[in-house]
């Protein structure tokens, strides 16, 4: 291993040098590694680099896709794909861990090393995301004493052992570049730093504890902690955001780091879809790279699929499209990934240049600057500003004039010629357009509404759903009886009692006797929601009965993991001889799950075990079941879901994910301008129409013919206007 050799010893010689510059204590030991950093930059083999990286989450696609997504980043000018570690893909129960299918985590990191790309592994294990429950296992919740990120004795085993176990895995499989592999980062936690603030010694010390254990696997390549502002040497502190150019990492000897800059935003049921404009994106990375950073990565380069009941929350959408360069089915969104490759190329013809040292910075004008880098060979690379969110401005650099349009940065690799501008799109736009291939002739099989399961139980009072359901499925039954006697006044007069049932989330079914009463839902801003209608209700034992719902568990917020589903009251009839009956603390029947849901129906054996009949359209709480033939050709396919209302979808026994259309965007969609300060709210679409209405159908889950394709309705929409579209980039 003559380079392997060769490597180390140059990177001894670097670090020699750079202790005699600024002499981190941390670095005063040996460090035998072959990724190091300074603060310029990350060095691999000796090298100071200019890092562009994307981020590309493994379980968002099939294994299938990824050597064609990782090719477009290659070809799309990235040196790094960046993902998280899903622990509660990987640890579904304790100690039952899963990496096949689409958490083939190991094949995902060969596979980015045979195109000659780096990783940026992100354990986390808290990962945020959007996933559903920021990535960790719902049964963690529920282990005795434990305290979620902090300072907490359970807490820190659990994640002690989930980190270890990645990195042995990593290691064993040699994927750390200091073995070889590509592995050249890995990051602990995830913007714990706005966690801290409010989390008091037991935070702090957690934050230290953390970068100790991480440090401590000894990988051999830097750790980094996103919005950490105090993260403890040697770990590198990074910024996430729409723009960067602001950000100091907390040390002078530690390089500038963007570990996501937001190529768009993601998409909640009930939301509209955001867009980013390729110029600003453009721009927000070049003024990065002007003012010295040396790593960027784009979060997300492609987004995917939130598949099965992955989509965190609540009411993340299933699409994590996320407006990125690889669109969510894996095809190029033109201009946005071209213009950023060409961005990538102008940017790599500095790098010489770039990771000489600082800037020279010239005002130019107002808003215009110049900032300037040299290295000792004599290469020159300037980049030109103008941060004029209205005008062009025509600026003279070096005796010669150059026109700056308005919000944007020129890049000039010698110093001289204009080789880009963030603001002048080259690359072609694509036209995007869902065909027809297909509809489908269904049968259907009615969910029960009306009779309980062997295996409902009773309690004394409302219970929080997760606690029951432990998220192995959304649904779950609340059922109570309502004694009404006879002399009741509004069994005369026709005036009938409010029900009112208040709810944590996310959204719920009524039934009374049998009868559908109402269906309500939560929201992104509000998860919470009430029922309150008049209820029709007979002398005699009356039965209400609550379908429960969950849409995804929320992946973000200070201690998310407490926030609590289903129904915890009160629930109260108003309007008796009495006035007012609580219902809440009597007993409660509990039953977790569909009744198709435990005869696994979305299966081809469990859907011959019940009797299905011709499709009886427009029914809420209703399976419906249908064959079909993969569409020739290889394009994309999507099923349009737009007559639908809200449920999920199953194909071959595989979960789509789930799907509401029937939730219209809402929100403002009438403004869009590169120019100015980017947030998600800006450049919208799909207000007024469903948040989203095609859902991704990977190829790799058809077979040839006779495909079983399952949908569970919850609302009453009409199944006979689902099609298949296949995606074709004109
Ligand atoms: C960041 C977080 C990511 C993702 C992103 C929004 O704050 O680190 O995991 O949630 O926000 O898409």
């Amino acid at each position: 291993m003559t380079l392997g050799c060769g490597r180390r010893l140059s990177t001894l010689l670097l670090l020699a040098v750079t202790l005699v510059v600024v002499s981190p204590p941390w670095l005063s030991s040996p460090v035998d590694a072959s990724v190091s950093y300074d603060h310029k930059a990350i060095i691999i083999n000796g090298q100071r680099r200019i890092l562009i990286s994307g981020s590309i989450h493994y379980p968002r696609s099939t294994p299938e896709m990824w050597p064609d997504l990782i090719q477009k980043a290659k070809d799309g000018g990235l040196d790094v794909i960046q993902t998280y570690v899903f622990w509660n893909g990987h640890e579904p129960s304790p100690g039952q861990y899963y990496f096949g299918g689409n958490y083939d985590l190991v094949r995902f990191i060969k596979l980015v090393k045979q195109a000659g790309l780096y990783v940026h592994l992100r354990i986390g294990p808290y990962v945020c995301a959007e996933w559903n429950f920021g990535g960790f296992p719902v049964w963690l919740k529920y282990v005795p004493g434990i305290n979620f990120r902090t300072d907490n004795g359970p807490f820190k085993a659990a994640m002690a052992k989930f980190t270890e176990k990645i990195v042995a895995m990593m290691k064993s499989e040699g994927l750390f570049e200091s073995q070889g592999g590509p592995i050249i980062l890995s990051q602990i936690e995830n913007e714990y730093g706005p966690v801290e603030y409010y989390g008091g010694t037991a935070a702090k010390n957690y934050l230290s504890w953390a970068a100790q254990m991480a440090v401590g696997l000894n990988t051999g390549v830097p750790w980094v902690m996103c919005k950490q502002d105090d993260a403890p040497d040697p770990v590198i502190n990074a910024c996430n955001g729409f723009y960067c150019d602001y950000f100091s990492p907390n040390k002078p000897y530690k390089p500038t780091m963007w570990t996501e800059a937001w190529t768009g935003w993601f998409t909640a049921f009930g939301g509209p879809v955001p867009h980013r404009p390729v110029e600003d994106l453009a721009f927000a990375v070049a003024r990065f790279i002007q003012k010295g950073g040396s790593f960027v990565n784009y979060y997300m380069y492609h987004g995917g699929t939130n598949f099965g009941r992955t989509a965190g929350g609540p009411f993340i959408s299933t699409s994590y499209d996320y407006d990125a360069p690889i669109d969510e089915y894996g095809l190029l969104r033109q201009p946005k990934w071209g213009h950023l490759r060409d961005l990538h190329k102008a940017i790599k013809m500095c790098e010489p240049a770039l990771v000489s040292g600082d800037p020279t910075v010239t005002k130019l004008g107002n808003y215009q600057e110049a900032h300037v880098y040299r290295s000792k060979s004599g290469s020159c690379a300037a980049f030109l500003s103008n941060f004029n969110p209205h005008s062009y401005a025509s600026v003279t650099f070096n005796g010669m004039k150059y026109n700056i349009p308005s919000w944007s940065i020129s890049i000039l690799p010698d110093c001289k010629t204009s080789v880009f501008n963030t603001a002048k799109v080259g690359a072609p736009t694509s036209q995007i357009k869902m065909t027809w291939v297909g509809g489908f002739s269904w049968e259907s099989f009615s969910e029960d509404t009306n009779s309980l399961g062997d295996n409902s139980f009773t309690k004394d009072g409302l219970v929080e759903q997760i606690s029951m359901t432990r998220d192995r499925t959304d649904y779950l039954w609340y059922t109570s009886y309502v004694n009404i006697d006879s002399n009741e006044q509004f069994l005369k007069n026709g005036r009938y009692p409010f029900l009112t049932v208040m709810s944590a989330g996310h959204s719920m079914h009524v039934f009374i006797n049998g009868e559908r009463a109402g269906t309500v839902s939560g929201s992104l801003d509000n998860p919470k929601l009430t029922f309150r209608e008049n209820v029709k209700l007979w002398a005699g034992s009356n039965k209400i009965s609550i379908l429960s719902v969950a849409v995804g568990l929320p992946n973000v917020g200070n201690h998310f993991e407490t926030w609590n589903a289903g129904v915890l009251g009160p629930v109260t009839l108003e309007g008796l001889n009495e006035g007012k009956r609580d219902l809440s603390s009597q007993k409660w029947i509990y039953q977790i799950g569909l009744r198709g849901e435990s005869l696994s129906i979305h299966t081809l054996s469990g859907s011959s075990s019940v009797e299905w009949g011709g499709a009886s359209t427009k029914q809420p709480l209703t399976w419906y079941k249908a064959f079909f033939n993969a569409p020739a050709g290889n394009e994309p396919l999507a099923l349009d879901m737009s007559s639908m209302g809200k449920g999920q979808i199953w194909i071959n026994g595989q979960s789509i994910g789930r799907y509401w259309p029937a939730y219209k965007a809402y929100g403002s969609c009438d403004w869009c301008d590169y120019r100015g300060t980017y947030n998600e709210k800006k450049c919208q679409t799909n207000c007024g129409e469903p948040s989203q209405k095609w859902y991704h159908v990977p190829r790799a889950w058809l077979n040839p013919t006779g495909n079983l394709l399952v949908v569970f309705e919850e609302w009453g929409g009409d199944p006979t206007g689902i099609s298949m579209v296949k995606r074709v980039a004109l």
